[in-house]
């Protein structure tokens, strides 16, 4: 990184000649990487910040002009995401996880000391640059909780001696790459391994095993989405859509070229069940990619890969070059003329709500990850109005064990409309945190006797948008039928305080909230500020009565699932562990905290979408 472009001292002395040119330098460099045009923004900017730790405005400028948008759009997409800096950072830069699972595990303390020992507030950088302190959501090492990240970097497991090392480290200025490595070792906690965890996948296996299922059956790439579709795979990211109507719609679409998108993005706090896949099973998620594009006819990949997952860009993009020697990807993939695909990884810059199928992929145009308007949907018109498919990682690899060895195989595990197993990410109050692969239709209470969690009174499965459970549903089974889980498997025991958890997750939604329709932007600031409220015992209950009614707006008016599942872990805890709430009233009498109806007409003025079609998210 480069500090001259900062002068400490002088602070109005203005951009040097020497930073003018380090400026020249990096843009030159991330425009070498990445081309001109517009729709690399994004990762010009991201490369650019990792030579010069910022994006100071003459660089801005400098890229809006070389890919020839507004610099108002550059802003724009910098001030979207929370891993683009407009000012400059600290020498290192201290990013802790701020899951509810990190909490859980300590990681208020030792954000506490570490601020104290490096004399930084969170949120700041030191008065000398030397180092910046801040939270930022889930960072996937919930097995690993405590966790963070210097520079990216990830440093599982941080108790007290660690986070004390940490700062001796950086007090005494030794560089990254100097550091201990044991630091930064993720160890995968693989604990429960199923067909998927344990096939060992030889690359381009499945590749041939779909164009020879094409040629036997006489109908080419229809043999495979014939395939995925008689497995009945329903995508694993969450939503459960069924993967093999998607792509034959992609496929039907008149438009060329298609384009195949890897989501793994892994945002949902509780979930880092791809991290694993990504880190160790690259050649199964390429394999499964390039079985897709063989199957709608694409000839683009990407993968759009969390910017928490930045540390596993390298050894995927060597999976990805070894490929391509191995002509698995690039033209005529395994000898077959006509069958170009190939793969470009795009790095996220710390935005949940990119997740979304339709944010991720103005995403990956460089543009800020505001979700579309549907329809079209992506299948019809996707990357740059291309017929597009968005799969999760995990459903990508799954695609690619179909093909290798059938629908039926793939059919016989699971339950009759949950086939196939699913990779669960468990966390929190249990003995052994880690990733267990089941056939779908597990049982709540059998993940929890195999994790060994004990006196648990709630699972928070799928995330904070996902469902709480109390101890009467712990028969219930981890199935599309029953509880669908994008991964996440969070249990507390009986020594947490769900009116806490639910407090913490209405605190990710209002911050994660991307502010494009009114409903989710103030609701969920609105819901923030009633749970704070009622934490510092000043609530009552109409406030609770206001949430389930701010609840329900959010479900109903929300423009995007974002919005439509903030309220969720609210209204979970609200029916399950009402008397966490309530112990925290003020008085029972009726005290508006303030005219919600009132409250949203103002933010509806002010956005000009105060039309009656203003729920339905129609672009102002
Ligand atoms: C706010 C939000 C965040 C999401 N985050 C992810 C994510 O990180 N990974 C993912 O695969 N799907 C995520 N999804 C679901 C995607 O929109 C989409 O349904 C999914 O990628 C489709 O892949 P699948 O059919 O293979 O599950 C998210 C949805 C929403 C509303
Ligand atoms: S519901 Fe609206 S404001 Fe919330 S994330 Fe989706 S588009 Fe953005």
């Amino acid at each position: 990184m480069t500090e001259f472009l900062v002068n400490r001292t002088k602070p109005d002395a203005g951009v040097t000649p020497d930073a003018m040119q380090a400026v020249e330098v990096a843009v030159q460099e991330a425009l070498r990487a990445w081309g001109c045009e517009p729709t690399q923004l994004l990762q010009v900017l991201r490369h650019a910040q990792e030579a010069l730790g910022y994006l100071p405005p003459p660089a801005l400028e400098r890229i809006a002009a070389e890919l020839r948008v507004p610099i108002a759009r550059v802003r724009g997409v910098v001030a979207f995401y929370s891993f683009l800096y407009a000012e400059p950072q600290g020498t290192y830069r201290v990013l802790f996880s701020d899951n509810v699972t990190d909490r859980m595990k300590g990681s208020a303390d030792r954000l506490r000391e570490m601020s104290q020992r490096l004399w930084v507030e969170p949120g700041k950088v030191s008065a000398d640059g030397l180092v910046s302190l801040d939270r930022t959501s889930s960072i996937g090492l919930c097995d690993h909780a405590p966790a963070l990240l210097v520079n990216g970097r990830p440093v599982p497991d941080v108790d007290a001696a660690r986070a004390a090392q940490l700062c001796d480290l950086i007090l005494a200025r030794v560089p990254l790459d100097a550091w201990p490595r044991e630091l930064f070792t993720v160890e995968d906690h693989i604990r429960r391994a199923d067909v998927m965890l344990n096939d060992p996948l030889r690359p381009g296996e499945a590749i041939r095993a779909a164009l020879a299922r094409g040629v036997a059956a006489g109908n080419g790439p229809q043999a495979t989405l014939d395939e995925i579709k008689g497995a009945r795979l329903l995508g694993r990211g969450g939503a459960g859509f069924t993967t093999g109507v998607k792509w034959e719609s992609c496929s039907r679409q008149p438009v060329t070229p298609r384009v195949v998108v890897c989501n793994a993005d892994e945002g949902e706090p509780g979930t880092f069940k791809d991290r694993l896949l990504l880190g160790r099973y690259a050649d199964m998620i390429f394999e499964g990619m390039t079985v897709a594009a063989y199957g709608i006819g694409a000839s683009q990949g990407f993968v759009y890969l969390r910017g928490e997952y930045r540390y596993l860009l390298d050894a995927l993009r060597d999976t990805l070059e070894r490929r391509r020697r191995d002509g698995l990807l690039g033209s005529g993939i395994c000898g077959c003329a006509g069958f170009d695909f190939d793969v470009q990884i795009h790095v996220g810059a710390g935005s949940y709500v990119c997740g979304e199928a339709s944010a991720l992929v103005e995403s990956l145009e460089g543009k800020r990850g505001i979700p579309r308007n549907r329809p079209p949907r992506l299948a019809e018109k996707g990357y740059l109005g291309r017929p597009t498919i968005v799969n999760n990682v995990e459903s990508y690899c799954a695609a690619a064990l179909i093909v290798l060895h059938g629908a039926d195989w793939f059919r016989a595990r699971g339950t009759e409309r949950s086939s196939g197993t699913k990779l669960l990410s468990v966390s929190g109050d249990c003995e052994r945190p880690g990733i267990y692969e089941y056939p779908l239709g597990v049982s709540v209470r059998q993940v929890l006797e195999d994790c060994g969690a004990r006196n648990t009174i709630a699972v928070q499965a799928g995330g904070p948008s996902g469902a709480c459970l109390g101890q009467d549903e712990f028969e219930r089974r981890i199935a599309f039928e029953d509880i669908e889980t994008g991964g996440a498997f969070m249990v507390f025991d009986g020594s947490r305080d769900m009116f806490e958890v639910a407090r913490h997750f209405a605190h990710f939604f209002a911050h994660e909230s991307c502010g494009f329709c009114t409903p989710c932007r103030v609701g969920t600031s609105l819901l923030r500020n009633l749970m704070d409220k009622i934490r510092d015992g000043k609530g009552s209950q109409h406030d609770l009565l206001t949430i389930e009614e701010l609840c329900g707006l959010l479900r109903n008016a929300s423009h995007c699932g974002l919005g439509e599942s903030a309220g969720r872990p609210l209204l979970g805890t609200l029916q399950r562990f009402r008397p966490a709430y309530e112990r925290r009233l003020e008085s029972p009498a009726v005290e508006p905290a303030f005219d919600l109806d009132g409250a949203l007409a103002r933010a509806r003025r002010m956005t000009g979408r105060d039309d009656p079609g203003a729920h339905l998210g129609e672009a102002p």
